[in-house]
C-alpha cells in the first residue's frame, strides 16, 4: 500500500513499506516538490506502478508536473516513469548520461526531454536551485541526489536507507539502536563495496555531506529525517566499512525455507 505524508509544507512523500521476507521492511519513497515548476523525485516500484499513480493523483494532478528527477534507474525508482512521460508531454527528466544509457535497454527516454545534470552542477527549477551530488553510498552508477535551496532538504537516493521492523513517518520516531542497525544492514546489502573503501577517504566524503547542513534528509529508503539527525545518520554510515558483511541466504537456506512452508501448508 502506498501512503502519503508531508515532509515540509511544499514536499509530499509517497511511501510504500516493502517487505523483505525474514528481514523486515524497507520504505520505498518518492517525493513531490510543489511550486511554479512541480518536480517529482523518482516514480515508485515497477510492481506498484498503478498504485503509485493513484497515490500521486491524491497529492497533485500529474498533468501539472514539469520535471522528474530520476535519482537512478533501479526498479524501485522507475515504476511509473513510462506512463508519466506518455501522459504528460511537458514532463522532462533530470538524469545522467549513465541513466539515459541504462534506460535505453528497457524504456528509452526521449532525448529531447532529457536534462543531463552531473554531480556538482546546478539547475533552477521554478523558485528552487537544485545542486546535484553523488551520495557517499549508492548501488547504481547513474545515481545523483540533490540539495534543494528552497526547503534546504537533501535528497539522498538509496543512501541512508534502513531495513526496519515497521516504518513510521519520521525517522525521529525510530529507536536509536534499530535505526543504526537497520541503516548498517541496508548499506551492507545495497552497497557491499563499502567494505573495500579507504576509511579515511570515506570519512572525508561524509564530512562533505555534513557541511551541507540540510534541514531535512529525504532518502528513498528511510522515513523523513530532520536535519538534527544528520550526525547520527553519518555515524552509522561511517561504521559500514568495518561492519559484518551481509551473509545472504544460500541454496541450502532456500530449500529449508521452502520445506518449512510446505510443512506448514
Ligand atoms: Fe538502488
Ligand atoms: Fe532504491
Amino acid at each position: 500500500m502506498i501512503t502519503t505524508y508531508k515532509a515540509a509544507p511544499d514536499i509530499d512523500v509517497l511511501t510504500s513499506s516493502f517487505p523483505i521476507p525474514g528481514f523486515g521492511f524497507v520504505p520505498i519513497n518518492a517525493f513531490v516538490l510543489h511550486g511554479p515548476e512541480p518536480l517529482l523525485v523518482d516514480t515508485g516500484a515497477v510492481v506498484e506502478r498503478e498504485e503509485f499513480m493513484t497515490a500521486l493523483r491524491s497529492v497533485i494532478d500529474p498533468a501539472d508536473l514539469r520535471w522528474i528527477w530520476l535519482t537512478h534507474t533501479d526498479f524501485d525508482h522507475i515504476g511509473a516513469l513510462p506512463q508519466l512521460l506518455d501522459e504528460n508531454r511537458h514532463l522532462r527528466i533530470i538524469t545522467t548520461f549513465a541513466g539515459v544509457g541504462i534506460m535505453s535497454l528497457s524504456a528509452p527516454l526521449p532525448m529531447n526531454r532529457v536534462h543531463l545534470l552531473n554531480p556538482g552542477q546546478q539547475m533552477v527549477v521554478g523558485d528552487r536551485t537544485l545542486t546535484a551530488f553523488r551520495p557517499p553510498a549508492f548501488d547504481n552508477p547513474s545515481t545523483t541526489g540533490f540539495h534543494d535551496s528552497k526547503s534546504g532538504a537533501l535528497f539522498s537516493s538509496d543512501c541512508f536507507g534502513a531495513l526496519l521492523s515497521a516504518v513510521p513517518e519520521s525517522a525521529a520516531d525510530l529507536n536509536s539502536d534499530e535505526l543504526r542497525e537497520g541503516q548498517i544492514f541496508w548499506a551492507t546489502v545495497d552497497a557491499p563495496w563499502l567494505h573495500k573503501v579507504d576509511t579515511a577517504a570515506f570519512a572525508r566524503e561524509l564530512d562533505g555531506i555534513r557541511a551541507i547542513e540540510p534541514t531535512t534528509i529525504l532518502s528513498s529508503h528511510l522515513p523523513a529525517a530532520p536535519g538534527a539527525m544528520l550526525d547520527r545518520l553519518l555515524a552509522a554510515l561511517g561504521a559500514v566499512p568495518s561492519a559484518q558483511p551481509f551473509a545472504a541466504p544460500d541454496q541450502a537456506a532456500l530449500e529449508q525455507m521452502l520445506a518449512e512452508l510446505t510443512a506448514g501448508s
